[in-house]
């Protein structure tokens, strides 16, 4: 293996940057060339290619988004946008990547590496935590602390005027983001995609407050919670309950924004090296992840296929301490 190329894709999350810099920096040190690739799958049909050195990362480590940009490539889910990939990097001499994003990056990985010979090594980079094969994605603990920072500042105002807020957070399928910050933010009820969401449990859990004088009260939405966003979930329970003035707060695409956490940072670094040593031992078609502190590989299918189960304790603390 001589060059590798290495591209960000899907929604973009805080320490891809710390991610690109460490692939470029660990594959410099092992004397491997560097194609940065620009727009994720779309770049790589266009042939956006950028030859990186180690000053082409320089300055980056401590900042949000993607230096590499992203995009989800509809041409890419094709057999021929594939195809086009494919002979473009095969005309750059690539002959390894480094993909950073989350499944539908890894689904796309998956499908390009059954059908070309071209070994490809995935770094789980989404603020939703929902790959399976590590304990926490790069981006995740970032998201967490923009929302627990979120719901502070709205406890505050919720507190002064005694006010009921809904307060979505992002997760499409996954409800990792809510009930962390639920439970770190004091929220009164968590709603999850996980898990079946009954209006009315979460009128009684509110008419239980309002019986013992509570004056605020927090309630965090997953934005793919089976009972709708947090409009549509603060209308159910106005409908019955109207005890509290009400506000929604959709918090959105803050929540991707931003500089890295420590942790973060960390996380993407040791992956980023990684996915290099992973690409030079010969493996291909798989994630590397962290899982118990240790750097582990599972493949794109398992990643992209099993959930990642959150912790059922979680979910029973949130219930005991919002008493
Ligand atoms: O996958 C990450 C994520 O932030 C999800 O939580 C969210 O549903 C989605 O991306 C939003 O995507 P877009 O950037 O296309 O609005």
């Amino acid at each position: 293996m001589k060059k590798i190329g290495v591209f960000t894709s899907g929604g973009d999350a805080p320490g891809m940057n710390a991610c690109v810099r460490a692939v470029v920096r660990s594959a410099l040190y092992r004397n491997l060339e560097v194609i940065g690739i620009r727009r994720g799958y779309q770049g790589m049909i266009e042939g956006d290619f950028w030859a990186m050195d180690a000053r082409s990362v320089s300055n980056i480590i401590q900042r949000g988004g993607t230096i590499l940009k992203s995009s989800r490539s509809q041409e890419f889910r094709t057999p021929e946008g594939r195809k086009r990939a494919y002979h473009r990097l095969m005309e750059a001499g690539v002959d390894g990547l480094v993909a950073i994003g989350g499944d539908g990056t890894f689904a796309g990985a998956h499908a390009f590496s059954q059908e070309f010979n071209i070994p490809v090594i995935g770094c789980p980079g989404t603020i939703d935590n929902d790959l399976y094969g590590t304990d926490y994605t790069i981006g995740y603990d970032t998201a967490l602390n923009t929302v627990m920072d979120a719901i502070d500042k709205i406890r505050d105002t919720a507190d002064s005027h005694s006010r009921l807020f809904f307060i979505e957070v992002m997760g499409r399928d996954a409800g990792f983001i809510a009930l962390n910050t639920g439970i770190a933010g004091g929220a009164e009820a968590v709603l999850i995609p996980e898990t079946v969401t009954s209006i009315d449990q979460v009128i009684d859990k509110l008419e239980q407050g309002w019986a013992r004088q509570k004056s605020s009260s927090i309630i965090v939405v997953a934005e793919g919670d089976d009972a709708g966003g947090a409009f549509e979930v603060a209308q159910k329970v106005n409908q019955k309950f109207d005890h509290y003035d009400t506000r929604v707060v959709v918090l959105g695409h803050v929540q991707r924004g931003g500089a890295p956490s420590c942790a973060d940072r960390v996380l993407a670094s040791r992956l980023g090296a990684a996915a290099v040593d992973s690409l030079l031992d010969g493996l291909s078609n798989l994630m590397v992840g962290v899982i118990n502190g240790k750097v582990v590989q599972t493949s794109f299918a398992k990643a992209c296929k099993y959930n990642q189960e959150l912790n059922p304790n979680l979910l029973a603390l949130v219930e005991i301490l919002s008493s």
